[in-house]
């Protein structure tokens, strides 16, 4: 059944678990999420970003995902947009059907530059006033570090070097007068992570999140629900698998997942994945059509399919790992 964000993370909450939320722009994406989450019975988000509209359209996109609440109607599912830059384009979001979206007022409309937070309280108050008339929840985001534009700056960041641009983090202070102002179903904090699969170009040695920020926030705001994104892992077997069938993926690293389990202890109830899900089928893709007993098979469906199981396999360790499995 199509739910909204507030009430599978108010459920999130209650039983101190995480629910994975998977970025998804094709049927097999959606199909490995739903398999994964019917095998170990837990509540899913799918999130649609504007390059997901862009590749698959916005209508297939959300009847994909609405043809995924029909075929498994025991399963919660949030159909959320992720990183909406304008009020307009939330609007929109809701008038289709979304039960959730992200007013991303961190960037201005442009998702570039960075935004002033009497902006972001604006329009992201505005956001909330017509999604809560609608019983659509809303996301927001306040902080740097997970804005999309400051990623390549990010990547360039060793994960020996602990984040000295500590103005980037979420500021508590900041935090609770937004949340304050807004009235937000729940709040992107930014506490180290960055988006796509260059986070990190060491090894990770102790923490790569800034538990100690996130501890400060939680003390503040014990009743927020927090949203981590760029929380995937960047799997280095997937990696090698990528690099050994005729990949060139630089040496690189992602959020350990015992530290995001470690976030999941102070009130991350919301945890964005896209590049692992990116690696899984990228990997999977160059194994089966790199293997001489395929070389002379046309039925694209089983390359498909390869990427497919590897996806739902990942999806499922993540629902296990962060404890939303069991709580369908
Ligand atoms: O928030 C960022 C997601 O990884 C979306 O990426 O715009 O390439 O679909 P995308
Ligand atoms: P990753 O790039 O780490 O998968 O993060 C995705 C994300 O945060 C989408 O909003
Ligand atoms: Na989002
Ligand atoms: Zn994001």
């Amino acid at each position: 059944a199509l739910v909204s964000l507030r009430q599978v993370l108010d459920f999130a909450a209650e039983h101190d678990f995480a629910v994975p939320a998977f970025n998804v722009s094709n049927m097999e994406q959606v199909q490995a999420i739903m398999q994964a989450a019917q095998a170990c019975d837990s509540p899913v988000i799918m999130q649609g970003s504007a390059g997901a509209n862009r590749y698959a359209g916005e209508v297939f996109l959300r009847h994909l995902i609405l043809a995924a609440i029909e075929q498994y109607p025991q399963i919660p599912v949030v159909m959320h947009r992720d990183h909406a830059p304008t009020a307009d384009i939330c609007a929109q979001a809701i008038q289709a059907g979304f039960s959730s979206v992200m007013m991303d007022g961190s960037l201005q409309e442009d998702m570039k530059t960075p935004a002033c937070f009497e902006y972001n309280v604006d329009v992201t108050r505005t956001v909330v006033r017509m999604a809560h008339a609608c019983g659509v929840s809303v996301e927001g985001e306040i902080g740097c570090l997970g804005s999309l534009e400051i990623k390549d700056d990010a990547s360039n960041q060793s994960s020996s070097a602990k984040p000295d641009h500590s103005q980037l983090l979420t500021d508590p202070d900041e935090a609770v007068e937004f949340v304050k102002q807004t009235q937000i179903d729940a709040l992107a904090v930014a506490i180290g992570t960055s988006h796509g699969a260059y986070k990190f170009s060491k090894p990770p040695t102790g923490e790569v999140l800034v538990i100690s920020r996130l501890k400060a926030l939680q003390q503040r705001l014990p009743n927020t629900h927090f949203v981590m994104h760029g929380s995937s892992s960047v799997p280095q077997d997937w990696l090698q698998v990528i690099n050994e069938y005729g990949g060139d993926i630089p040496e690189t690293y992602g959020v350990p997942v015992n530290e995001i389990v470690e976030g999941i202890k102070y009130g991350v109830r919301k945890v964005n994945i896209d590049t692992d899900l990116r690696m899984a089928s990228t990997g999977a893709i160059r194994r089966y059509v790199a293997q001489p007993e395929n070389a002379s098979d046309l039925d694209a469906r089983k390359i498909y399919k390869a990427a497919r199981d590897a996806m739902q396999t990942l999806c499922q360790a993540r629902y296990e790992t962060f404890g939303s499995a069991g709580y369908a």
